[in-house]
């Protein structure tokens, strides 16, 4: 019988999680479940409403609740992590201080993911460290933003087995295959976390992508960003269909107004989201998933994560799209770069598939390098606590890119979050 540990356990996401454990209890024999928050209060409330949602399914296992890292890493076959280092509080920072410089703020992009991956990376460390200890075979699942980051992070500095993972490239599959009315069509998916792009929509050996761009298909956004959509001249000049994370890139004066112009950050409205969800998953009497959820971005993502468990744990050899390291499968970056792409999952682990010898969009290939080059120098900045790395990361983010902006921003974000930077 399998143990989950689920570390952050207090989000609200959580009973997501439970659903999708509930969902596939036939082919995932849950021996233990653990959930780890140090937040008490939501651990307990979060908590309360998982154990009777299993208890409703009949699910039999124990559920223990725990702010002991360790007593839920003990013996654990999967890890799965979705941490917010400094909360919605920080997020929220993050959010605003770039916007007095002129530049975008979002948790995952530019110099705000750029902070949460300070932030965010030592903790994640200790845990992998933590997790070579006490459960070395187990498979880290994480989902902690900056998802790519992490990865880069924890694969190039640690022993565990881990898969980075996102809903975006599951939603965008599920919007295409819906508008396009094509239920069984295989994507070629290609990018790195929250810097994506479909380049190829297939099914029964028939290429529709040629088309999709002549119509300048989009995939649904996601419900965190605010959308506007790519035109068919944009879509058609890039050669494929970038998720809608690429909005910040393509429309970053359009959407650093918006930003300015919002009434509330996101952050801001995730934490009165959050509050209100509390206050539902308090009632006892409760023991489903509310709708509500529902207006958080992460749709989906228990099915994403919780699929994955299962092609691990039964070697199912299926694909899925995920975060991992390169390895070759796609010959213009470097073997030890985290990707975003489709790998075939079993028992031994995830395979990148290899991208056709001609793919040669060069859009996509020089702005993946690019901003790998951001994230490689920023795995350095946070591991070393290099105020020169990070500049040289910063001034390599296509939403940052100038050096003073860039540097008064750091300075004061620095002071903002020095709770937890501990190695600046
Ligand atoms: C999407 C992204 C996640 C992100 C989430 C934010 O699902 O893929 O990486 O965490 O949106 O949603 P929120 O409701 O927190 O703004
Ligand atoms: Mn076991
Ligand atoms: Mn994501």
């Amino acid at each position: 019988r399998i143990k989950i540990a689920i570390i952050g356990a207090g989000s609200t996401y959580t009973p997501e999680l439970m659903e999708g454990i509930i969902k596939r209890k036939e082919s995932i024999p849950l021996g233990e479940l653990a959930l780890m928050d140090i937040d008490g209060r939501k651990l307990d409330i979060v908590g309360g409403l998982c154990e009777r949602m299993a208890e409703a399914a009949g699910l039999d296992c124990p559920v223990v609740k725990t702010d002991q890292l360790d007593d839920a890493l003990r013996g654990a076959d999967f890890v799965l992590c979705q941490i917010r280092v400094g909360k919605l509080p920080a997020r929220v920072l993050d959010e605003q201080i770039p916007l007095k410089y002129g530049m975008i703020g979002q948790e995952t992009c530019g110099i705000g993911g750029f902070f949460k991956a300070m932030r965010t990376i030592p903790v994640m460390l200790d845990l992998a460290r933590r997790m070579e200890e006490l459960c070395p075979d187990a498979w880290l699942i994480n989902f902690s933003n900056p998802a790519g980051i992490i990865t880069e992070a924890i694969l190039n500095h640690s022993n565990v087995k881990m898969l980075g993972l996102c809903n975006v490239p599951y939603n965008m599959f599920k919007s295409i295959r819906e508008t396009l009315s094509l239920p069984q069509a295989d994507f070629t998916y290609i990018g790195l976390n929250h810097l994506s792009w479909i380049t190829g929509i297939e099914q029964n050996g028939k290429d529709y992508l040629k088309s999709a761009l002549e119509m300048g298909l989009n995939s649904e956004a996601m419900k965190n960003i605010p959308s506007s959509g790519f035109d068919k001249e944009l879509v058609q000049l890039v050669g494929a269909i970038p998720s809608s994370y690429l909005e910040y890139y393509y429309f970053k004066n359009k959407k650093l107004k918006l930003l300015q112009e919002a009434e509330l950050s996101r952050g801001e409205t995730c934490m009165r989201i959050e509050e209100e969800l509390l206050s539902i998953y308090s009632d006892a009497e409760l023991h489903v998933k509310p709708e509500l959820l529902a207006s958080r971005g992460g749709a989906n993502y228990s099915e994403v994560a919780i699929s994955l468990v299962d092609a691990i744990w039964n070697d199912k050899q299926e694909k899925h799209v995920v975060n991992l390291l390169n390895h070759g499968a796609l010959p213009f970056m470097e073997d030890q770069d985290a990707v975003e792409v489709t790998a075939v999952i079993g028992k031994d682990g995830a395979k990148p598939v290899a991208v056709s010898d001609d793919f040669d969009n060069r859009h996509i290939i020089d702005y993946m390098r690019m901003v790998k080059a951001y994230e490689r120098e920023t795995v350095a900045a946070a591991v070393e606590g290099s105020t020169e790395a990070a500049m040289r990361a910063l001034m390599m983010n296509p939403l940052v890119g100038d050096y003073q902006a860039a540097y008064d921003c750091f300075q004061e974000m620095k002071e903002a979050h020095k709770a937890y930077l501990p190695q600046f």
